[in-house]
């Protein structure tokens, strides 16, 4: 068994944050999302793992992930030369997949669910494809399956107008070799993508063995700001644990589950958890509330934040008005440079969004 990890892409959802770096590597709970998604398939025991990367972001993926021995599993990048679909992820990564059965992960994806107990049904009962669901409610914005009362699959449609059921497809599948086949058979789709879904369901038409299995956990897509946030939000609610190794001081107060990484020094801060402070960050005279991330090296002084992700290097001085559902990028500089400002100076890179709120 093998896996094959999708971190290639465009991401144009996520901009600008995807113009200067990778999607999956953007943070959830200070760990790129890729991780998670390697973490999960060496826990199911594969160690063999393929990982399709982009020409525009495939260096940085490859640098911070490595050859895999941080993980235990051996990496194997492969480069996807455009993002033309993820069945044509699947077609250039051939030769390191051979004829192995495989599990196929996007990179962005985040699953609760281990893989073990869906890998040993698609092991135990030889299928050619099983394919997870999860509820959502709003079916028409994903791929959506209809199901037999056997779990048996009988028909994917891509993002239905009148959908038949609220089970979307989520971005976790097993196959066989039978899976290639099937891609080399289908047609790119009207977006100019070789759809995995068109592959699956030419493996379904020729009475192929796929079955479907619903997720009993939380299934997170973090490709948008407030996905991203959400992802945060159930990580940090779900996985967090105290860990104190910087320097807080003695005017500083810590409720609940906090993470603050060493070589930071909090100085006369509250933070209320589940948060995480990295490493090397400097916090003064800041109120950090629940279900905030900041990465490493940021600086925070005079500020408030609240269900926000603050990306590493960034620094935010003097914003007293609460931050709330953010997403700060690397490097950003947010400062109030004087008490009452008559006038408000920027320098916003393309696609970014700001809201003054009442
Ligand atoms: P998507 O989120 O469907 O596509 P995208 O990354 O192009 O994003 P956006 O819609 O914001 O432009 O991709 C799912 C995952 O698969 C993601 O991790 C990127 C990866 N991918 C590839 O590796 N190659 C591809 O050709 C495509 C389309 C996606």
């Amino acid at each position: 068994m093998k896996a094959l990890i999708l971190s290639g892409g465009k991401g144009t959802r996520l901009r600008p944050l995807t113009y200067t770096g990778a999607k999956q590597l953007v943070p959830v709970a200070n760990k790129p999302i890729l991780w998670y998604g390697i973490e999960a398939i060496a826990a199911a025991g594969i160690n063999e793992i393929g990982i399709v990367i982009s020409p525009e972001t495939g260096e940085e993926v490859k640098a911070k992930t490595g050859n895999g021995s941080r993980f235990g599993v051996k990496i194997t990048y492969i480069l996807q030369e455009e993002p033309a679909g993820l069945a044509h992820a699947v077609k250039v990564s051939q030769s390191f997949l051979q004829d192995s059965p495989f599990v196929l992960y996007l990179g962005d994806n985040l699953i609760r669910d281990r893989l073990q107990e869906f890998l040993a049904k698609f092991q135990q009962q030889q299928l050619n494809g099983l394919i997870l669901l999860h509820e959502v409610k709003n079916p028409s914005a994903f791929g959506v399956a209809k199901i037999d009362d056997r779990g048996r699959l009988l028909q994917l449609i891509e993002k239905p107008k009148d959908p038949q059921s609220n089970l979307a497809l989520v971005g976790v599948y097993f196959f066989d070799r039978t899976i290639h086949q099937a891609i080399a058979e289908i047609k790119s789709s009207p977006r100019g993508e070789l759809e995995i879904t068109d592959a699956i369901q030419t493996l379904i038409d020729r009475q192929y063995n796929v079955q479907a299995m619903q997720l009993s956990g939380w299934w997170l897509d973090t490709g948008k700001k407030d996905d991203l946030l959400e992802a945060n939000h159930i990580v940090l609610d779900d996985f967090l644990e105290t860990k104190i190794a910087g320097n807080v001081d003695s005017d500083s107060q810590i409720y609940g589950r906090v993470e603050v990484g060493k070589g930071t020094q909090l100085i006369n801060c509250t933070i209320r958890g589940p948060a995480i402070v990295g490493e090397n960050c400097h916090l003064e005279n800041c109120f950090i509330g629940p279900y905030s991330s900041i990465a490493n090296d940021v600086t925070l002084i005079d500020t408030d934040i609240d269900h926000s992700v603050i990306l590493s290097g960034a620094k935010i001085v003097n914003i007293h008005q609460r931050i709330v559902d953010s997403l700060i990028g690397q490097r950003a500089q947010l400062i109030l440079a004087s008490k009452r400002p008559k006038a408000i100076r920027f320098m916003i890179g393309d696609d970014c969004k700001i809201e003054l709120m009442s």
